[in-house]
């Protein structure tokens, strides 16, 4: 997969180089190329940013140097890919775009091609984004409901939570299936040694070698965390995926009265 990433503060994506994912560009299987916006700029001072038509607080990034920016990732990569009417999904990371999920991650890992556009400021001028979705697929992704003051944070998770889902990144593919999100709930909890620490066991069932049992228990612990923390995440579960033990549980959770039906989920 390539990834080109367009900011003000190229350093910020350093991170890319690191742990597992700098040896996803070691191996070959990620290649990051990250761009200074300001490299696209012609004046002194090097500007980006300009008021906002219409008033209000904060300043708007010019879309003059955006153009170019993406003009040259789009060339640059057609270039290296040998593929003149290849193009990048374009994210844009943004508080008002669609929230990022595993789903999200694995439908992009499934791209050859990814660009983020990383905005600061009150964000880019719409027309950046409008001239780039005639050529290319354009998609506003959020972290979540919170306000951060770039992109930047974005294009590390986004790439970090893609780029482990490549082939080959990963070490061991069976962690992927077992970790939080996979099945729609959160992970387990887990332990290691010793196995009593600071007046804390581990829980006996982990011990007793009865793999049904710790499987059991595991699902249990699963669909109580998920029921307490993510209640959100119990009611998007498909009920059909739920056993009479798994409805047992939730209902202990969700409604330890017992005037709940859970039955016909
Ligand atoms: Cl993607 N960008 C910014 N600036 N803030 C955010 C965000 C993105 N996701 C959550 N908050």
């Amino acid at each position: 997969m390539r990834v080109d990433v367009v900011s003000i503060f190229p350093e910020y994506l350093a991170p890319l180089r690191l742990s597992l994912l700098g040896r996803a560009a070691d191996a070959g299987l990620l290649e990051v190329h990250v761009h200074d916006l300001r490299d696209f700029t012609h004046d002194r001072h090097r500007t980006v940013d300009d008021t906002p038509y219409g008033g209000g607080a904060g300043m708007v990034m010019r879309p003059e140097p955006w153009a170019e920016a993406l003009d040259h990732v789009l060339a640059s990569g057609r270039a290296a890919l040998h593929d003149d009417r290849a193009g990048p999904h374009l994210l844009v990371p943004s508080p008002s775009g669609r929230v990022f999920d595993q789903q999200t991650a694995h439908d992009l890992a499934a791209e050859p091609w990814l660009a983020f556009a990383c905005g600061r400021y009150e964000g880019i001028d719409e027309r950046v984004l409008t001239a780039a979705s005639r050529s290319v697929r354009v998609s506003a992704v959020s972290l979540g409901d919170y306000v951060l003051n770039g992109g930047e944070v974005a294009a590390l998770a986004v790439v970090e939570a893609v780029g482990r889902l490549l082939p080959g990144v990963v070490g061991n593919p069976a962690s992927l299936v077992e970790e939080s999100h996979a099945d729609g709930l959160l992970e387990y909890p887990v332990y290691t040694k010793p196995e009593s620490w600071q007046g804390m066991d581990v829980p006996e069932v982990l011990r007793s070698g009865h793999h049904g049992r710790i499987a059991r228990w595991r699902r249990d612990e699963q669909l109580r965390r998920t029921a307490q923390r993510r209640p959100d995440l119990v009611a998007a579960l498909d009920p059909s995926t739920l056993d009479a033990q798994d409805r047992d549980v939730l209902a202990r959770v969700l409604d330890p009265a017992g005037d709940a039906d859970f039955s016909a989920g």
